[in-house]
């Protein structure tokens, strides 16, 4: 079999990205096209707003890609998109593209899960790592814990009942006046606060359920706050931003750990935005040491939205046969 050329394409939510990636692990390019900038003045991504901005510079983006990578259109052999979860309207615009270039090609549409693309980024940074593992995958829109069995194979163990991880972090982050997105801000700040300041609240469920509740957690910081407010008092912004991202990464870590050990696993990795944070990325790797456990994740490019981890998901999508036709739809929500 000679090499497989996979063009992947994200546009989920506030990143419009394309990359060619070679037999699933190896970089060819990789092109992102961050709209940060144009949704910082609102706090947070206006949905229309992204939607716009991909349509403007999708084809640029993947005319770059494809230049970045030496190749023409008909080298490759497939094409990957993200199909969901997501803002809908920003999806449609890679879904779209996708399957025109698809069409007019005559190349297999090879449709992605956006979480499975983020917990494929592992398999990009690292060459030698193979399933099972275990993989924490946090980012603005998600926070599970799953088992990679195989890989295309891919069993949740734990999620959210609530709050994202990440929008937790961006709702403190806009309490504390630092700005958007507020996960790198929080982790610079916390860097000279005191996790040990306030003991905020870490929730743990009912019974043996590893599943994550961030909104009390929130909550408590957002009352601490007020009441300090209330009576005048002043505070230390470090501290409060250590505490709270300590309280966050202490139950990421905690229920992470636990899901390794139950289910045997001595591998754990971390994908989505907030694996590029790196109080967990230590309290993870010092704490599962200590299990006997390694604990593996992408440099951050890879931990943020990328079409590196679509191409390389789209990879394994195409091996396995799992290909999609016309009727592909962008999908706001749809389980993993
Ligand atoms: O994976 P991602 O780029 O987009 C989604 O699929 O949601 O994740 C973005 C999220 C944001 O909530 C951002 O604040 C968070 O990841 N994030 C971080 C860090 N870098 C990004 N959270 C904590 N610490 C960081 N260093
Ligand atoms: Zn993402």
């Amino acid at each position: 079999m000679g090499d497989i050329l996979i063009l992947g394409i994200e546009s989920s939510c506030d990143e419009t990205a394309a990359a060619v990636v070679k037999n699933g692990r190896e970089v060819l390019s990789n092109v992102i096209n961050t709209q940060i900038e144009l949704h910082k003045k609102f706090g947070g991504v206006v949905p229309e707003v992204a939607s716009r901005q991909h349509i403007r510079t999708i084809d640029g983006v993947i005319d770059k890609a494809l230049s970045d990578a030496g190749v023409d259109f008909e080298d490759i052999t497939a094409i990957a998109v993200t199909y969901g979860p997501g803002l809908v309207g920003a999806l449609l615009v890679g879904v779209s593209s996708a399957k025109a270039l698809a069409y007019a090609l005559k190349k297999p549409l090879v449709p992605v899960h956006h979480i499975k693309g983020h917990i494929m980024a592992n398999f990009v940074e690292h060459k030698e790592l193979e399933p099972p593992f275990v993989c924490l995958v946090a980012s603005g829109g998600h926070s599970h814990i799953v088992e990679v069995k195989d890989y295309t194979d891919i069993e949740i163990l734990a999620r959210t009942r609530d709050d994202a991880a990440g929008e937790a972090f961006d709702k403190i982050a806009r309490v504390l006046g630092l700005g958007y997105p507020g996960g790198p801000l929080i982790d610079k700040l916390a860097k000279e606060g005191d996790k040990n300041a306030v003991h905020f609240p870490r929730v743990r469920m009912d019974g043996d359920s590893l599943d994550f509740s961030f909104s009390g957690v929130k909550t408590a910081v957002i009352n601490y706050l007020h009441k300090l407010d209330q009576n005048g008092e002043s505070y230390n912004k470090a501290d409060i931003a250590a505490s709270f991202q300590e309280a966050v990464v202490d139950a990421l870590c905690t229920h992470t750990i636990e899901a390794a050990r139950r289910t045997g696993n001595k591998t754990i990795t971390l994908a989505g935005g907030v694996a590029s944070n790196s109080a967990l990325r230590e309290k993870m790797t010092e704490e599962a040491a200590k299990e006997g456990m390694r604990v593996l994740y992408p440099s951050p490019v890879l931990c943020t939205d990328n079409a590196v981890m679509i191409a390389c998901a789209g990879y394994y999508g195409y091996l396995n046969n799992e290909f999609a036709d016309m009727t592909l739809n962008a999908s706001a929500s749809v389980r993993l």
